[in-house]
């Protein structure tokens, strides 16, 4: 809407409404802006209500079905609930995670957000081709309804509200990939991978009238087209570019958020287009921002190209797989050194946009439990910890690993919650180490910078503004180091390790120069010192999320120094409407500027801030999957298809900008030399295109004739296909 580049000779009936409107804005903007906001000012970055930004949490992820019984009522009967199997349901539900909220096993752990099982309907009967029952939560069946075995819309409501009077958020997995399983050889599926919305029938994988599954073999996971339009493992896959799948998902998660979600982790991201999930990911941030971050399965840690692109362009943050996978290695099975770990932290850091805002951990309900992969060293779980929860990203702490839960794979990582120790050394560790994201913002926003390394000892320092945190790890349990030449950016004086020497740490003397007192860091030890500065006195950004949107949605900018009373916040020039303003954190709306990538300032009455955040994607406004396909565009080996066009979201006719490579090798969509991709852009908009060819230089062949031109539907989705104009 606000793309102003129209041709001055032909202006539209639309184009004469924008401009009135857009007039009016700009007069309603400077009315707005001279009239006081009486701002929310007691609002700080670190408080539950900060939906959108995550970095000051402890993320703690709960199998709702294995952490605690709280409400025998809602067991299954039958053959799905064994609690002597693994692969049946155990019988926790909502009305655990309730009482354990009351109990004060989060809060003593000082744990602020809880990532929990998919709270949706599943399918109540045994998948046959592996014997197991949905209490995963990962086997949908109706979006809409809960799963009665984890409990009733009052329950969740219950647990919700109890959670964030307790400052604690939570995180809803959700799995829009797929329903149930229903593909394997042939079997029969009882349920047929049915999906249903409120209670009504929508349909079956087999019986698929509406065309809501795609009906491509098993993916090999060779390529990501692959991942994208095929079934994993025999679940129906969804068919997202179906108007039907689209207008659902994006219904369906509105219930939730409704119910005061805080935040979704979505499954299974790689396996499906990156222009559907923007799309649907626009509608939730116009809807309520609230941190969003995808699982992208990832079992190395060096770069993925698709992964990275996914992370720096989707508009949600990821699982960092590759940190986790980068201290496995270092502290669990020692395949690797924390050398090794440090490049990771360096290279992640550049590969990343926005680091600070992925979430990290060091186990999970698909892999091995740290304690299993230690060979059942506690010692190993509890360091680990200790970087997890000092390093950049978001940390995730897998239920259990906390009382040292072991495990190998799926399902034997899943066992029941072992038990609510608040004594045990792990448990007291994160308690010492969690309440520190909150308070020292080093840790939430700041800068990672190795200062001493070997095969086995890392040092490294997190600062932000003045705020500094330096952590210190020897992973070899059977020899000491002397620690001599560190340096750091802690002031003057002497700092005693936050977790109180439990893990063996004691106290370093720092001169005025930076130079810290040779010490002795004892085998196995860990320690943690910090220094929090009073808030800063020029403003600094430490994230902006969510991370893009349309003009009007609301953003927030977390940091320090932004004081007391409202300055002001620029999206490159253009001024923003603030919503509130505090020292650690300001919500504005984002301005009716064009479309692109802004830079964001915060000015206060005493400067503005320095290292401006720069990455902000303004949507041309509301947003539509629409698949793009072209048909004859031969190519020579090594070339790819891409698109190029009028708006932002096609790059703004920038061919290093041009969306692709196109997918060309999915029998029921489009075989080479047909081309295709499913891609955001702007509603009810006049959009001109072309698709070029790029080879693998980057050289470009551009269509030839005049540019394809269309009005983008108000709603849904769409097919657009021509042929290459040669
Ligand atoms: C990834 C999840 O983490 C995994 O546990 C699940 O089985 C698959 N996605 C399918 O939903
Ligand atoms: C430059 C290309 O060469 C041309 O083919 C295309 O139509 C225009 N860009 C779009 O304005």
């Amino acid at each position: 809407m606000m793309n102003l580049q129209w041709n001055k000779n032909k202006h539209s009936f639309v184009q004469k409404l924008t401009s009135l409107l857009f007039v009016f804005i700009f007069v309603f903007g400077i009315i707005s802006t001279n009239i006081p906001v009486r701002a929310a000012t007691t609002s700080t970055d670190a408080e539950v209500t900060n939906t959108a930004s995550f970095s000051t949490d402890v993320i703690y992820q709960i199998v709702t079905d294995r952490f605690f019984d709280g409400d025998t009522s809602n067991n299954p009967t039958g053959s799905i609930f064994d609690k002597s199997n693994l692969q049946k349901y155990h019988g926790g539900d909502w009305a655990g995670i309730t009482q354990k909220l009351n109990d004060g096993y989060f809060t003593g752990m000082g744990v602020t957000a809880l990532w929990i099982s998919s709270p949706v309907e599943n399918i109540t009967t045994i998948d046959p081709s592996n014997n197991c029952a949905s209490y995963h939560g990962y086997w949908a069946k109706d979006f809409f309804k809960t799963n009665t075995y984890f409990g009733s819309v009052s329950d969740f409501q219950t647990m919700i509200n109890t959670a964030h009077a307790k400052g604690i958020k939570i995180v809803i997995d959700f799995a829009p990939n797929h329903t149930s399983t229903a593909e394997y050889g042939t079997m029969t599926f009882p349920e047929d991978g049915a999906l249903y919305k409120n209670g009504t029938y929508l349909g079956g994988f087999k019986n698929d009238s509406l065309g809501l599954f795609n009906h491509e073999s098993w993916t090999d996971f060779s390529t990501y087209e692959s991942c994208v339009y095929h079934s994993m493992y025999g679940l129906a896959d969804l068919n997202q570019q179906n108007s039907v799948v689209d207008s659902y998902m994006k219904e369906a998660i509105q219930k939730w958020l409704d119910l005061g979600v805080d935040g979704i982790r979505v499954d299974a991201v790689k396996h499906m287009s990156l222009g559907w999930q923007k799309n649907w990911l626009s509608s939730i941030y116009s809807y309520k921002p609230v941190f969003v971050f995808g699982e992208w399965f990832n079992g190395g840690v060096t770069a993925d190209t698709q992964m990275t692109q996914f992370a720096n362009t989707s508009g949600m943050s990821l699982l960092d797989f590759r940190f986790a996978n980068a201290v496995r290695n270092a502290l669990g099975s020692k395949s690797a050194t924390m050398k090794d770990l440090s490049s990771v932290i360096t290279a992640t850091g550049s590969d990343y946009k926005e680091v600070n805002d992925q979430v990290t951990f060091i186990d999970n309900h698909d892999m091995s439990r740290f304690m299993t992969l230690s060979t059942n060293n506690g010692r190993a779980v509890e360091n680990a910890y200790v970087l997890l929860l000092t390093s950049r990203g978001v940390p995730t702490i897998y239920y259990g690993s906390e009382q040292y839960a072991t495990g190998t794979t799926d399902p034997y990582n899943r066992g029941d919650m072992p038990s609510f120790n608040t004594n045990s050394t792990a448990y007291k560790v994160i308690s010492y180490l969690s309440p520190l994201r909150k308070t020292n913002p080093a840790l939430a926003y700041g800068t990672t910078k190795e200062r001493w390394l070997n095969d086995d000892v890392f040092i490294y320092e997190r600062q932000f503004g003045n705020n500094v945190v330096v952590t210190a790890v020897n992973r070899n349990q059977s020899s000491s180091y002397s620690i001599s030449g560190l340096y750091t950016n802690l002031p003057q004086g002497t700092y005693s390790d936050v977790m109180k020497g439990t893990l063996g740490g004691g106290s370093i003397t720092v001169a005025s120069s930076g130079a810290v007192n040779t010490f002795t860091l004892g085998a196995g030890q860990s320690a943690v010192w910090q220094y929090t500065a009073s808030s800063s006195s020029t403003p600094i950004i430490g994230n902006v999320d969510p991370m893009m949107g349309v003009a009007g949605n609301t953003v927030t900018i977390t940091g320090r120094g932004f004081g007391s009373s409202q300055g002001s916040v620029t999206f490159g020039t253009t001024t923003a409407k603030v919503v509130s303003w505090t020292d650690s954190q300001i919500k504005v709306y984002i301005p009716s500027v064009t479309a692109g990538e802004y830079a964001i300032k915060v000015t206060t009455s005493s400067g503005t801030s320095s290292s401006s955040y720069s990455g902000f994607e303004v949507l041309t406004g509301k947003q539509i999957s629409v698949r793009f396909k072209v048909n004859n565009a031969t190519t020579d080996y090594g070339s790819n298809v891409y698109i190029v066009g009028s708006v932002a979201e096609l790059g703004n006719w920038n061919t290093s900008k041009a969306i692709g490579p196109f997918f060309n090798n999915t029998s029921t969509i489009g075989v080479y030399p047909t081309w295709f991709y499913d891609i955001n852009v702007p509603a009810g908009t006049t959009i001109e295109y072309k698709f070029i060819k790029k080879d693998a230089s980057g050289n470009v062949i551009w269509e030839s004739g005049s540019n394809h031109k269309v009005v983008t539907p108000s709603d849904g989705t769409q097919v657009y296909s021509v042929d290459w104009q040669s």
